[in-house]
């Protein structure tokens, strides 16, 4: 039997119309019939909750909830986490992540939530969407993609409303809700150059990151956390910062890759590393593969060697060190030009951890 007091304010809260207490109340029912190990019934409650909206227009109605998805582009994880090659306290705060939420019924068995907004940040091409997507991978989660072309709209209003059939879809199903480039919504709203448009869609966007339930994990990735509200950046429980690998990282990643490959270079990683330079992991991996391709076309004739130093010496040629700005031959990397746009160095632009 449940207990009497959670039914009695169960009762109130949808007398009153209070969904938001309707779902807390349901919610503690349910973690109170897991820890009496009724665990059946503890499904059925949490089923029927993860089918009610929260908002009140889309209450019941299942039209709203399909055009939530309008918005979200989903996508099938296939990153793992021990794929990547992460700092400590994120590799830390990845295993805790993952375990609160595979063990969410013992925390609310005990009044707890498990943490489910994350903030990402760091440089180009150094992990961001890879976590996200391991993540999703390691609780077996569908993960969703936003998407700004289709969320923002030109009239005034239209966002609003389309971020509110968004959150309302996304707090149906347990779910990564992934936000990249989230300067580009959360950015500070003292910002002189924002109309007041872009103000009151952030201040949506908080109130519905706030309102959703601890199953809905929400990840926001940003190489410029800089530019990120105050009051954005506190909502978020977790906030990972993912900066640019040194050359000891590097020397690590490509031994990774190389083990790998049917024939090993002569030459070590951490040389390969130096002759690199400080290339994003996203580059030094676009760079093993421009070796392995070489060696895959020379059919035999090409050896991994030779096909090393001619990508290293393309490598050399096409990337200059920082101060080659006006250079004609400089490849704008998404690095540089991240680091050009905001006069600073990569590793600047990380915010603390906060695992
Ligand atoms: N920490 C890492 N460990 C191993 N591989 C990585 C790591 N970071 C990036 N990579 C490789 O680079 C690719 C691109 O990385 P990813 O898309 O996750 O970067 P990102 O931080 O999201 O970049 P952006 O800011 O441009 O969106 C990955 O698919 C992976 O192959
Ligand atoms: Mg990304």
């Amino acid at each position: 039997m449940a207990r009497s007091d959670l039914l009695v304010s169960l009762v109130r809260a949808a007398v009153a119309g209070d969904r938001a207490r309707v779902r807390a109340t349901a919610e503690a029912l349910a973690a109170d019939e897991r820890a009496k190990n009724h665990h059946l019934l503890a499904d059925r409650l949490q089923q029927a909750l993860a089918a009610v909206s929260l908002s009140n227009a889309a209450f019941g109605n299942t039209a709203t909830a399909a055009s939530g998805k309008e918005a979200i582009l989903e996508i099938t994880p296939r990153t793992r986490l021990d794929e990547l090659l992460l700092t400590l306290p994120v590799r830390e705060a990845a295993r805790q992540l993952v375990e609160e939420h595979a063990r969410a019924d013992v925390l609310r068995a005990h009044g707890l939530e498990p943490r489910h907004r994350v903030l990402l940040s760091g440089p180009p091409g150094n992990g961001k969407t890879s976590f996200a997507e391991a993540i999703a991978e390691a609780l077996a989660l569908p993960m969703f993609v936003v998407r700004y072309d289709v969320l923002v709209g030109s009239y005034l209003g239209e966002t609003n409303a389309r971020l509110r059939r968004l959150f309302d879809y996304a707090r149906t199903t347990p779910c990564i809700l992934f936000f990249d480039e989230f300067d580009a919504l959360g950015k500070e709203r003292g910002d002189i150059h924002e109309t007041g448009e872009i103000k009151r869609v952030v201040s949506f966007l908080l109130v519905q990151i706030d309102q959703l339930p601890s199953w809905t994990i929400v990840v926001a990735a940003t190489n410029h956390a800089e530019l990120l509200d105050r009051a954005v950046w506190r909502r978020f429980q977790l906030r990972l910062a993912f900066p640019a690998p040194g050359p000891a990282e590097i020397a690590a990643f490509l031994a990774k890759q190389m083990e790998r490959w049917p024939q090993r270079p002569s030459l070590s990683p951490e040389r390969i590393a130096q002759r690199l330079g400080a290339p994003s992991y996203a580059e030094a991996r676009d760079f093993c593969l421009d070796v392995r391709r070489r060696v895959v076309l020379g059919l035999g004739e090409v050896g991994v060697d030779a096909a090393l130093e001619a990508e290293l010496r393309t490598w050399e040629a096409r990337v200059r060190p920082e101060s080659g700005d006006g250079g004609g031959t400089v490849v704008s990397t998404p690095a540089r030009r991240a680091r050009r746009s905001h006069g600073k160095k990569e590793s600047e632009a990380a915010p603390d951890t906060g695992a």
